[in-house]
């Protein structure tokens, strides 16, 4: 039975619970079920959320997995589940802590949806990305991180503040993996068109640049019980549109590499299409000396993360 569009979302945190309440207000699916261990507090927002989505005459249900059994046949599954990121604490740091909980929740979404569609948003996330490849076994187009997204809507938020214009026509495009060495291109990014490097002088952007690589520490910093959100959640739900209405858009997002960039066997971020069959294309842009460097650094970050869960055995039986 054709039972419409379903989305999971594993967590249901403020991340995962944004994601939902997005998604519930676009109306971009039939159902959403939230999985969490803390059952009451998403049976809560769930109701909230279903009712919030009647308000505004959406369809959509917003629905709870009480076992991960629960979470069956969906198109797209979301997993925000994870220990947040806190004051003073790297991404890296996450790093054992989360894979151990990505582990457990990608055999379960392996189990009861075979067939869907996976974006990872917990940290660190192009690592979590990989954990995930491993432990579905799915191919690489349906094991998809989100993170280019947000860091270029960061570095596109930053251009217009310091611009003081141009707002909604500012197009930031920023690769690699998602941390302090992300790869933001000044080079790709443009106002109304217009090359930044035409209206921003070489400082402006370089502030820019370091600002947008550290983009969410400076959240934390503000709300020094967390991490950022709003932004992560809609980066999230703009993936989730593209895949279930089929798209073909072209987002930055982070994938398994094959050759592409010259890398194999390590997740980064880089463009990608969307469409119902997830990343189905990956797009190679022309990088110059100073941005291959860049990116070749950002890969290395992410690999080191990966080698470690290899010397701690973490992929045995894999
Ligand atoms: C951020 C953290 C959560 O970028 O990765 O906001």
């Amino acid at each position: 039975m054709n039972h419409g569009k379903r989305v999971g979302i594993v967590g249901a945190g403020n991340v995962g619970a944004t994601v939902a309440y997005s998604l519930a207000m676009l109306g971009s699916c039939h159902e959403i079920i939230l999985r969490d261990n803390k059952i009451d507090v998403a049976m809560g927002k769930a109701l909230d959320m279903s009712q919030a989505a009647s308000a505004v005459r959406s369809h959509t249900v917003v629905k709870v997995a009480e076992e991960m059994s629960d979470l069956k046949n969906c198109d797209v599954v979301v997993i925000t589940a994870g220990s947040p990121r806190l004051p003073g604490m790297s991404r890296d740091d996450l790093l054992m802590i989360n894979a151990k909980i990505t582990k457990e929740v990608i055999e379960g979404v392996a189990k009861y949806s075979p067939d869907a569609i996976i974006i990872m948003v917990s940290n660190p996330l192009d690592a979590m990305t990989y954990v995930a490849l491993k432990e579905s076994g799915f191919e690489r187009s349906r094991v998809i991180g989100m993170a280019g997204i947000l860091d270029s809507s960061r570095m596109a938020s930053f251009i217009q503040e310091k611009l003081g214009y141009g707002g909604g026509q500012i197009r930031a495009s920023v690769m690699g993996g998602h941390g302090d060495d992300m790869v933001p291109l000044a080079r790709y990014s443009t106002v109304a068109g217009v090359p930044l490097t035409d209206v921003l002088s070489e400082d402006e952007i370089e502030e820019i640049v370091n600002r947008t690589r550290h983009g969410g520490a400076e959240i934390v910093g503000h709300l020094k019980t967390g991490s950022a959100y709003y932004a992560p959640a809609k980066s999230t739900s703009i993936m989730v549109e593209a895949i279930l209405k089929d798209t073909k858009q072209i987002h930055p997002c982070a994938v398994l590499l094959e050759g592409e960039y010259g890398y194999s066997d390590v997740v980064c971020g880089v463009p990608v299409m969307l469409g119902a069959n997830g990343a189905e294309k990956i797009i190679e842009v022309t990088l110059d000396e100073k941005e291959k460097k860049m990116f070749a650094g950002s890969c290395a970050s992410v690999q080191s993360l990966i080698d470690t869960l290899h010397n701690k055995n973490f992929f045995e039986g894999k």
